[in-house]
């Protein structure tokens, strides 16, 4: 192997698919059983025993990601911050990234992709096989929305196209790749797509019409790409299932807690039931409530008279006297109250592209 491996963890992007929520905030900051989406790929990078990581970020969000993740110091490794000031894609990214990866091979992570297994297999088999590319693909059923494989029989890879109107296969990629320094020779090569964008799909293309060694591996657990608000719930609830012990520290008076719920010392809950998986935020007040299965409560929330499942709150919002909350996300510091003193009005001050459904 030419080089220590780097890693490249890519948190820039618009995030438009999760507005409004990205308005404020960048969305690989958004939690997942209460801890940034980013956290869960930097652990698994970190796990791999790889101690030099840059991050790319966008003007917008940077400095959010920058005060959440900091140097790297708590895990031992040295975390740069590279900033791309457009997000004019993934292959765009790592040629503004060149100078931190200057010629070693590296690990590029999409801060926003959550799979449910480590990396040790796949990021062994590149040391041993030392190819210019290694990419990770999963069977999906609508692979018109992702880069997507061919194989052969044998697992090698023939063609790789992005978003395709006809796909050739139901394998998309998924967002960790594994590249040799050839990868820049191929991105100086490569056009914008259609979208504008610089296509890090186009680059393995590149690669492959040269004859490079590019290899795959399917992956056998979940993937999730939390770009959506759909996807996001879909992955609060497989971490709450796959992930979570019970830990009751906090106060619970006249109060049933039953299977796995995280309840933090400084969280107080009163007359209410939780019922797990569930995880509570640092200083959550529960009151006269039921808190049911998949939920996940931000730090200073409140929930009075109220009864919620599977649902993401973030944090310092508030949830009161409702009757049934269900596959909601809250943004940070929202407010949800019924107020019966105003019959039939719906009163409302919402974010630009919020959605409200109502029975
Ligand atoms: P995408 O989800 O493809 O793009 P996006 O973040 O702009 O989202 P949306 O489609 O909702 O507008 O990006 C995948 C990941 O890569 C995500 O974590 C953001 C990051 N990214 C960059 O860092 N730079 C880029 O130029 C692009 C396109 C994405």
């Amino acid at each position: 192997m030419r080089g220590q491996v780097k890693a490249l963890v890519l948190s820039g992007g618009k995030g438009t698919r999760l507005r409004p929520l990205t308005y404020t905030g960048a969305k690989q900051l958004v939690p997942i059983a209460n801890k940034p989406i980013l956290f869960y790929v930097l652990e698994n990078i970190i796990n791999l025993g790889i101690k030099d990581i840059g991050i790319i970020i966008a003007p917008e969000t940077g400095e959010a990601v920058k005060q959440a993740v900091g140097n790297g110091n708590k895990w031992g490794v040295n975390i740069e911050y590279i900033l791309q000031p457009e997000p004019a894609g993934l292959a765009h990214a790592v040629k503004t990234a060149r100078p931190f990866l200057k010629n070693n091979p590296f690990l590029m992570y999409l801060g926003d992709n959550l799979i449910g297994t480590n990396l040790r297999k796949f990021y062994q088999k590149f040391l041993e096989k030392n190819p210019d590319a290694q990419i990770l693909l999963k069977p999906v059923t609508d692979p018109s929305r992702f880069g997507v494989a061919e194989i052969n029989k044998k697992g090698q890879v023939l063609r790789l196209v992005e978003k395709p109107k006809h796909p050739p296969s139901n394998l998309a990629l998924v967002g960790i790749y594994m590249f040799s320094p050839k990868i820049h020779e191929a991105i100086a090569e490569i056009r914008p797509s259609w979208r504008g964008e610089l296509e890090i799909t186009d680059a393995i293309q590149q690669l492959l019409d040269w004859d490079c060694p590019v290899l795959s591996d399917i992956l056998e657990e979940w993937w999730l790409d939390t770009g959506k608000k759909d996807d996001l719930l879909k992955a609060n609830t497989i971490v709450l299932d796959e992930w979570i012990k019970r830990d009751v520290q906090g106060k619970a008076i006249n109060t049933t807690i039953s299977g796995r719920v995280v309840l933090p010392a400084s969280a107080r809950v009163v007359n209410s039931q939780i019922r797990g998986p569930v995880v509570i935020g640092e200083n959550v007040q529960v009151e006269n409530s039921f808190v049911g299965p998949f939920t996940s409560v931000g730090h200073g929330a409140k929930i009075i008279n109220s009864s919620l499942e599977h649902c993401v709150l973030l944090d310092g919002v508030e949830i009161i006297n409702i009757e049934r909350l269900e596959d909601a996300l809250v943004g940070r510091n929202s407010r949800v109250v019924k107020n019966s003193a105003l019959p039939k009005a719906l009163k409302l001050m919402i974010g630009d592209d919020s959605v409200v459904e109502i029975p």
